[in-house]
């Protein structure tokens, strides 16, 4: 029973009292404390995301352009140990379209522009060979063949601060295409299938050039001659699956011209 006799607390007929009235107010004014701190705290970290989120693409767009510029720095680099030697003009270029084409037909997969770099930057450590035995238009004596045993190597120290651009494939294929297929190659005397596919494919198309270009001791081969030589070193210099997949590509090609 309510002891002040009134009839204003009754539970059953819904009738609510005046300390429950004030209690209730109370309470909304606190929920809507609470919701107004709420939605500023919301749209305080609503901002904080957005700040960060432009940094990022900030951050992102300087690491593109310092990726490019890296990138260029070596493209060059390769190109500078091009034009040393008249005799090569183009060998880099001629050596990427070769190795993509020959590389599409055993696993498109791989085609990625990491491969493409190694390709194009396989020679790059030339840049750290003397001239006098890069430009040697004769064969070179043992010790200077020793100096330039060493390229590979040298363009693996090149590349190596660029690890976050180019992958292990890039490195691969600047690291194993003087490999040969019976162990005897440079410059870690790998074996068969323990030299990357990457560099075993390189290494055809970078001797199919080799012999299909002019050199100061002798001329270009015929296509015929060259894809004869290839057959012949067939398990011993070159994978021979990559050999016979290398026949069947020049199949459909009439003169290197036209790759
Ligand atoms: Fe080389």
């Amino acid at each position: 029973m309510d002891p002040s006799g009134t009839s204003e607390v009754n539970d059953a007929d819904g009738r609510v009292s005046p300390e429950e009235m004030d209690s209730d107010t109370d309470y909304r004014a606190e929920l809507e404390r609470t919701r107004s701190q709420l939605l500023v705290f919301a749209r305080d970290m609503s901002a904080v995301y957005q700040r960060k989120r432009e940094h990022e693409l900030k951050l992102g767009a300087l690491l593109e352009e310092l990726r490019t510029d890296y990138l260029s720095i070596v493209e060059t680099l390769a190109l500078v140990v091009e034009a040393k030697d008249q005799y090569t003009a183009n060998h880099l270029e001629r050596c990427k379209r070769y190795g993509i084409a020959l590389t599409s037909r055993i696993d498109e997969s791989m085609i990625t522009p990491q491969l493409q770099y190694g390709f194009l930057l396989h020679d790059v450590g030339k840049i750290g060979i003397p001239e006098g035995i890069l430009m040697k238009p004769g064969p070179l004596t043992d010790e200077e063949m020793t100096v330039m045993r060493t390229h590979p190597l040298i363009g693996v120290q090149i590349v190596a601060p660029m690890r976050r651009v180019l992958d292990e494939v890039t490195v691969e294929v600047i690291r194993h295409h003087h490999e040969r297929f019976d162990g005897n190659g440079y410059p870690d005397g790998l074996k068969g299938e323990d030299i990357p596919l990457s560099a075993r494919i390189f290494s055809i198309v970078d001797s199919f050039d080799a012999m299909t270009s002019d050199r100061p001791y002798r001329k270009a081969l015929a296509l015929d001659e060259a894809l004869t030589r290839l057959r012949a070193e067939a398990g011993k210099q070159f994978d021979p699956e990559v050999v016979a997949e290398f026949e069947q590509l020049m199949q459909s090609i009439q003169s290197p011209e036209d790759w």
